[in-house]
């Protein structure tokens, strides 16, 4: 098969590498935005192009022929890439732009999940006007305010993390309205938030491992947001979750799928990947994203034992039930390095340089482009490191030793992965079960 990937970042750049080792896969061809140089390798055809622009994927498509596409980051799977795709008979392991509301539009989830009796949803209301906004914002107590669109991973504003008072998030919400005509305000949750990520074929879901995000950018879960620093799963369950919670996310996202079926008339195709937290009152939905997750998909693919073309087509014929979908029992961990001055004043245009890897470290490229066999840094998270191990102390060290051999103005969270850190949240779950 030929199979297109949209998308170059470093989930890509392992979803490729996945693509290229199965045996099925004859050719892998790809639509990016830059030179990913560890996925250019994989490729027999590479074009570059604004991944805003609908009509290149569809010519793109056109002159190749692919057997079917997969794309991998949210602002063209939520423009309709899929949608494009499918006009010229080309399906795609990825939604069309009417499921992925699921994650482009806030209140679009919410109101599903509201409509269908799904458990999980906060106290919320959508606003389209300030009206009433500050009377129901304080009778909540602390706070979300989500703008409603895609926004980069900047578009959630909870309480006590970006803001203090009730009334600095109104303020927030209200350039919301400006900038989007509309904006969801949500109780606050606290918890431990996971990653669960699924593959979805319209009737059938089949979970991956659970994995843990760091979305801050300095140790001790502090400083500005960014896309991921780092992730980490454990062989089984991660350590502050209980069996239960599992199967309470997956009802979840079973339902939902179910419910945007009936809702569109169109079946969810791709990865429902849900943003949950464990609360002292079980599990609840944060957010649900269209895509695999960057981290996540380096801890998730690193350890998938099942051809990922064969899962891909299962998604496109909704075959998922007929597949044996097998993670090996490992623990993984993934680390960023970073630019210096990253999330908000990143060095770039500078060179990197990374040294030897030792066996059991994967390494993919992301915000990184090789200029005259050079790797020159993009200003975005450069590259990621995956260490594979029995146990989490193993993970970690290797990727940690990976993470160390990138030489240039770079930084990474030394941090996650620890027993330290990961000791802690177990400790503050707890104490929230306890109540
Ligand atoms: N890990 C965060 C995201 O993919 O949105």
């Amino acid at each position: 098969m030929k199979i297109l990937l949209v998308g170059n970042g470093a989930r890509e750049h392992i979803m490729a590498e996945k693509l290229a080792e199965s045996p099925k896969c004859t050719e892998l061809i790809v639509y990016a935005s830059a030179v990913n140089p560890g996925i250019k390798k994989l490729t027999s055809a590479y074009r570059v192009g604004s991944l805003a622009d609908m009509q290149a994927i569809q010519d793109f498509a056109k002159e190749q022929k692919p057997d079917f596409a997969v794309v991998g980051p949210d602002n063209p799977i939520a423009d309709g890439a899929g949608d494009k795709l499918a006009e010229i008979g080309i399906p795609s392991a990825s939604p069309v732009s009417k499921c992925a509301q699921l994650e482009s539009s806030k209140s679009f989830t919410r109101d599903l999940l509201k409509k269908y009796n799904i458990p999980g949803n906060p106290d919320f209301k959508t606003f389209t006007s300030e009206e009433g906004m500050l009377e129901y914002a304080k009778g909540l107590g602390e706070i979300v305010v989500k703008a409603d669109g895609l926004t980069g991973g900047k578009g959630v504003h909870v309480q006590g993390d970006h803001f203090n008072t009730i009334e600095e998030g109104i303020e927030y919400a209200k350039s919301c309205l400006e900038s989007d005509g509309k904006v969801v305000i949500e109780e606050k949750f606290v918890g431990q938030e996971f990653s669960l990520m699924s593959f979805v074929d319209g009737e059938h879901v089949v979970d991956m491992p659970p994995i843990q995000d760091h979305k801050r950018a300095f140790e001790g879960d502090t400083g500005p947001n960014t896309g991921g620093m780092g992730c980490y799963n454990y062989p089984g369950n991660l350590p502050f979750l209980v069996e239960q919670d599992l199967v309470d996310a997956h009802e979840i996202t079973v339902q939902t799928a179910k419910a945007i079926k009936e809702e569109l008339g169109i079946p969810f195709k791709g990865i429902m990947y849900g943003g949950f937290i464990v609360t002292k009152n079980g599990v609840k939905l944060i957010e649900y994203n269209a895509r695999l997750g960057d981290p996540e998909a380096m801890n998730a693919l690193s350890i998938l034992q099942t051809d990922y073309v064969d899962i891909c087509k299962a998604i496109i014929d909704g075959t998922l039930d007929k597949l044996d979908i097998r993670f090996a029992g490992k623990a993984t961990v993934v680390k960023y390095a970073v630019p210096e001055g990253y999330p908000t004043n990143p060095t770039k245009g500078t060179e990197i340089t990374i040294g030897e890897l030792p066996d059991g470290v994967k390494m993919y490229y992301a915000s990184v482009n090789e200029v005259d066999g050079k790797l020159i840094m993009g200003g975005s998270r450069t590259v990621a490191f995956v260490g594979i191990g029995d146990t989490i102390e193993d993970a970690e060290r290797l990727a940690e030793q990976g993470v160390n051999s990138v030489k240039g103005p770079v930084f990474h969270r030394k941090d996650i992965g620890t027993k330290e850190l990961i000791q802690k949240r177990v400790d503050m779950m707890d104490e929230i079960r306890k109540v």
